[in-house]
């Protein structure tokens, strides 16, 4: 069978790079790719980004299913068109997405449905919007309501950066649409774990658990990115938490949307923040898999993940039992010069080491021309580390990063710390 993966990051090269290694896979086309899934030979990238010339393509080339990487595709409807034409492909609708791609809705649905997450209150006014901060002084969170490509989020530490950051939104319109209103909610104190599970509009199968590092630079300082390295399993997410996440935050979550009578189908990912008590709340939901917490996650997975896919599409994940490399997999993101501002590109990119049997570089913004790999985009390669510890992961990671080289490059030098300061560096049972 020929497969479609829609999108051209990590987290894409990591599924489409998973996916190829089932024996009934034949090729997997990457819409538009990188440079990574340019040069794989199961692999093949198609230059092609509007949905319905992607439909056309996947009717001609008899495509067995698509699966979208993305928000922004889901977002405008790519699920609703596949359908309407017949197309299998995994994720949520365009209404369904509405739990990533409008902050006021996320929130005012879990209000709703009684799921734990910060107290807000939304705003399209700025007047209205400052005495907000003014009444409730910092830390306070401002986020914009729409998609802002990782940008829409401010913590503000102090009621100054707070009213900065609403006028940045509401009165200079630096976001645009998706910053014309503005949710202001209460800072969360905590750590972060990424919770996703796939949904397949009634059963839910849970991934394993992962937990991303936002900020640029060591020890969890600088400007918040897309991601700068992760890691699987993340120990903070005990078999407890699990169960208590499923229970009070995942399954209101579909069950909830299905009353509302949108039928969730695709990844549902979470972002949590737990307590120092051990209590999680929600800070965000996102329809899609995390970049890069795919990247780890994927290198664990066992078995054939093409029928994984087929049982979500089909509508019967109750019958799925994922099985997990016990040892833990790190991923480190290298990333261009002057990222995340405006990234510097063209850089000639050396050396990727080829595949082990515990490391394995999956591309981002890289691009190959005339046999040539420069880089393209702001997170650039992510290399990941496969081993017994997650100290021990890191060294695989770090030692393979000391292969590869290009001008500006950067990245963070202590991915896992979380997990390494915990009192044992856990040992994973193979089921989370
Ligand atoms: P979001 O896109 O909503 O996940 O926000 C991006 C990042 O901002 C999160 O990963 C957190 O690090 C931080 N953040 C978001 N909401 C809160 C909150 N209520 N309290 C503290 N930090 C937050
Ligand atoms: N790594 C965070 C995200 O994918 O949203």
């Amino acid at each position: 069978m020929k497969l479609l993966v829609v999108g051209s990051g990590g987290r894409e090269h990591a599924l489409a790079w998973k996916l190829a290694q089932s024996p009934r896979v034949q090729l997997v086309y990457v819409a538009p790719g990188n440079g990574g899934t340019a040069q794989d030979e199961r692999l093949r990238n198609l230059n092609i980004t509007d949905p319905a010339a992607l439909a056309d393509f996947v009717e001609q080339e008899q495509i067995a299913f698509t699966l979208v990487g993305p928000e922004a595709p889901l977002a405008a409807g790519i699920v609703n068109l596949f359908r309407s034409r017949g197309l299998k492909i995994f994720g949520p609708t365009k209404e369904a997405a509405q739990l990533e791609s409008s902050k006021d809705f996320a929130k005012a649905f879990m209000k709703r449905h009684a799921i734990p997450t910060a107290e807000y209150e939304t705003f399209a006014d700025v007047a209205a919007a400052h005495a907000y901060l003014d009444a409730k002084g910092a830390p306070i969170v401002i986020k914009a309501d729409g998609l802002a490509a990782g940008k829409g989020v401010v913590v503000a530490q102090t009621l100054e950066e707070a009213h900065a950051a609403v006028d940045m939104m509401l009165s200079d319109n630096k976001l645009g649409d998706a910053g014309a209103r503005v949710v202001i909610e209460e800072f969360l104190a905590g750590e972060e774990a990424s919770f996703i599970v796939m949904v397949d509009g009634k059963h839910v199968l849970a991934l394993a658990s992962s937990q991303d590092h936002k900020r640029l630079l060591d020890g969890d300082q600088g400007p918040n990115t897309g991601g700068m390295g992760a890691y699987s399993p993340a120990p903070i997410v005990t078999p407890q938490l699990h169960a208590r996440v499923m229970r009070e935050i995942i399954l209101p979550t579909v069950r909830g949307m299905e009353k509302e009578g949108i039928r969730y189908t695709g990844f549902l990912y979470a972002g949590l923040m737990i307590d120092a008590q051990g209590n999680p709340k929600t800070l965000e939901f996102n329809c899609r898999m995390g970049d890069p917490e795919t990247q780890p996650i994927m290198a664990r997975l066992k078995g054939d993940y093409s029928k994984v896919v087929e049982q979500a599409i089909a509508g019967t994940l109750d019958t799925v039992e994922l099985e997990w490399d016990r040892r833990t997999a790190l991923g480190v993101v290298l990333a261009a010069y002057n990222y995340p501002d405006t990234p510097r590109k063209g850089d000639r990119i050396n050396d990727i080491p080829a595949e082990t049997a515990d490391s394995v570089t999956f591309h981002a913004g890289t691009t190959l021309a005339d046999g040539k790999l420069t880089t393209s985009g702001g997170r650039v390669l992510c290399v990941v580390g496969l081993a017994d510890s997650v100290r021990s992961a890191q060294s695989v990671a770090y030692e393979t990063i000391n292969q590869i080289s290009f001008d500006g490059m950067q990245y963070r030098r202590d991915i896992g710390y979380r997990a390494l300061n915990r009192k044992h560096d856990v040992k994973t049972d193979g089921k989370h």
